[in-house]
């Protein structure tokens, strides 16, 4: 975008973290059709809120997933080899590799996330629970390349990417995101992937537009974020939370939508509203097992086998790097 000269100044004062948040931001709502870029959702708030989310009766994906991996932990944790390290892209509660690590003796496991301290107290709970187990952590942004360590290199890699996180990313960079993870764990590797199904608008529209409005708090915590970080003046209580599904695309569209004409004023910069007109936070897209196996293909991987609720709500797919 062409910024102000005054904005990039006042831009160039924060810290570097900051400054991506500013840019992006500034970048989003500076489009013909605004948007926000939803990994900024996770603040110390917003995480606190998705953890909310997950626990809610509408929002079917977490238990569902959980569900499957606790009925079928011996069936998946059986194509983990003994000697494997265990890569997990995103590493955020243990819950769930908790299920394979109980299921199976496994030698070395690899929780990779952004924010390294919270990994590293992750770990060591996980290192008093399981006294066998070798756990190197690496903090790191998942989505692009990187070492895994030297202590691992000769093992044989099995990639762990749970919670449908897959279907936050456009189809064309959840490609990519797969391809990334099979250069990453190389030659032979498997990968264990969760992926959140297609399924009726009744079911998916709730889950995303929640009936005690946690979802709604969440998708506005971006907008309060603004304004705590980059001394924004948004009112809140001038934009209201959507959820649509958009059935050709397969997805679920968070919106932010602008309850009036209105200026709003970020880092110095305006930014106009009319009455009705939304900020696209957030897709959330939907697989049916044809769709992902095309998906994996393209990225390099085979199907090898699939795993599903009884209602079909949710899958859990292994991997084979071709
Ligand atoms: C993290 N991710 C898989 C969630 C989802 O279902 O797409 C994020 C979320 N957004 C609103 N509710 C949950």
């Amino acid at each position: 975008m062409n910024m102000h000269v005054d904005v990039r100044n006042r831009v160039h004062q924060l810290d570097p973290q900051t400054q991506n948040f500013a840019t992006d931001i500034l970048e989003g709502l500076s489009q013909p059709r605004k948007t926000l870029p939803p990994k900024y959702f996770y603040d110390d708030l917003g995480s606190e809120l998705f953890v909310g989310i997950t626990k809610l009766p509408e929002y079917y994906p977490t238990r569902t997933e959980l569900g499957i991996l606790r009925a079928r932990a011996g069936e998946i944790a059986a194509l983990i080899p003994p000697d494997a390290a265990l890569v997990e892209f995103g590493a955020g509660a243990t819950t769930k590799i908790r299920l394979l690590l109980e299921a199976r003796d496994i030698a070395a496991y690899v929780p990779v996330d952004i924010s390294g301290d919270f990994i590293a107290a992750q770990a060591e709970e996980l290192c008093a629970d399981f006294p066998e187990l070798a756990v190197y952590p690496v903090a790191a942004d998942f989505t692009a390349p990187f070492a895994l360590p030297e202590a691992v290199r000769d093992r044989p890699k099995v990639g762990f990417f749970p919670g449908s996180t897959l279907g936050n990313f456009e189809p064309h960079e959840a490609a990519e995101l797969l391809r990334t993870f099979r250069d990453i764990l190389g030659e032979g590797a498997r990968l264990i992937v969760g992926v959140d199904l297609e399924k009726d608008e009744r079911l998916l529209v709730p889950a995303y537009d929640d009936a005690a409005g946690v979802t709604a708090e969440f998708n506005l915590n971006l907008l309060a974020r603004i304004n705590r970080e980059l001394g924004g003046d948004i009112d809140l209580r001038a934009f209201k939370h959507r959820a649509v599904y958009n059935r050709d695309q397969h997805r679920i569209e968070m919106h932010l939508v602008s309850q009036r004409d209105q200026t709003v004023r970020i880092l110095g910069e305006r930014f106009t509203f009319t009455a009705g007109e939304s900020i696209h936070t957030e897709n959330s897209y939907k697989y049916s097992l044809p769709r992902f196996r095309d998906l994996a293909e393209q990225a390099g991987w085979s199907l090898q086998q699939s795993w599903m609720d009884d209602d079909g709500l949710f899958s859990v797919h292994a991997l084979q790097a071709n």
